[in-house]
């Protein structure tokens, strides 16, 4: 009895709080493609200055634009973009989000717009490979798949998950944990900025895909993106990206 008021309170708070996402016509009535994004994890997203700006940024703005649409950015922290998505604040997440199983039961997913890896950043050479984290301090961003990847090694001291990833760059700076685990470009592009700050990259350790979400059941949407994204590459505008902000092609191989 219990359990299912339990159960029929949280489906009643779920109906409260999802609502119905714009559709393809709704959106092309607006001429207005919604994006969202945190602009704490650079270069994929990012602030110069006040200027939203980033890899996934441009990309996101060029597929509006080769769908015929205007576009408007919304500032969210990382672990509210798929609710904001569910509750139709926005119609477009592009925020780095690896495509998992369990994102899936909530989004859905556009084609991946990258693929890249997990890596340990550290000041300690020796910090390269999950196993070394054994007995150590490791922070992380929470509400990234970066959480349970830790968890499921064992030994490790302690995992901090911080608001932005940014946080935890700033508490391995300040010697506050040992590692800071997160994408791979991200640390490249951190390493580069701080070279006082000597930080080690590892190599990828797991590779993941990554893809821009839209609300669950919006395939309208969905197909209209994957569409854009698949001219973005053969009009040679995704590799232009690719290269401003990596110096290589970053696409899913
Ligand atoms: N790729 C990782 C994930 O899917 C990290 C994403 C963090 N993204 C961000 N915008 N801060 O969880």
């Amino acid at each position: 009895m219990r359990l299912r008021i339990i159960f029929a309170s949280v489906l009643g708070l779920f109906s409260i709080i999802s609502v119905r996402a714009e559709t393809w016509a709704e959106i092309q009535k607006t001429k207005t493609l919604r994006l969202a994004t945190d602009g704490t994890f650079s270069p994929f997203n990012f602030h110069k200055g006040t200027e939203l700006t980033g890899f996934e940024v441009e990309l996101a703005e060029a597929v509006a634009t080769k769908l015929g649409l205007k576009f408007s950015w919304k500032v969210y922290p990382f672990d509210s973009l798929l609710i904001g998505l569910s509750q139709n604040r926005f119609d477009l997440v592009a925020a780095s989000h690896g495509v998992t199983a369990e994102r899936q039961k909530a989004v859905d997913f556009t084609i991946p717009h990258y693929c890249s890896g997990v890596a340990i950043m550290s000041k300690e050479a020796s910090l390269s490979t999950l196993d070394a984290l054994k007995g150590k301090n490791v922070a992380i961003q929470v509400g990234t798949i970066f959480v349970p990847r830790l968890v499921a090694v064992p030994g490790i001291k302690n995992v901090r998950t911080l608001p932005r990833d940014t946080d935890c760059l700033q508490a391995l700076l300040a010697g506050r944990v040992d590692a800071w685990v997160s994408d791979v470009f991200v640390g490249k592009a951190a390493a580069k900025a701080q070279p006082d700050a000597k930080l080690f990259v590892s190599a990828p350790l797991l590779i993941e895909k990554i893809a821009m979400a839209v609300q669950k059941g919006n395939d309208g949407l969905r197909s209209h993106v994957d569409g854009a994204l698949r001219e973005l590459v053969a009009d040679g505008t995704y590799l232009k990206l690719s290269l401003k902000y990596f110096g290589e092609d970053i696409s899913c191989k």
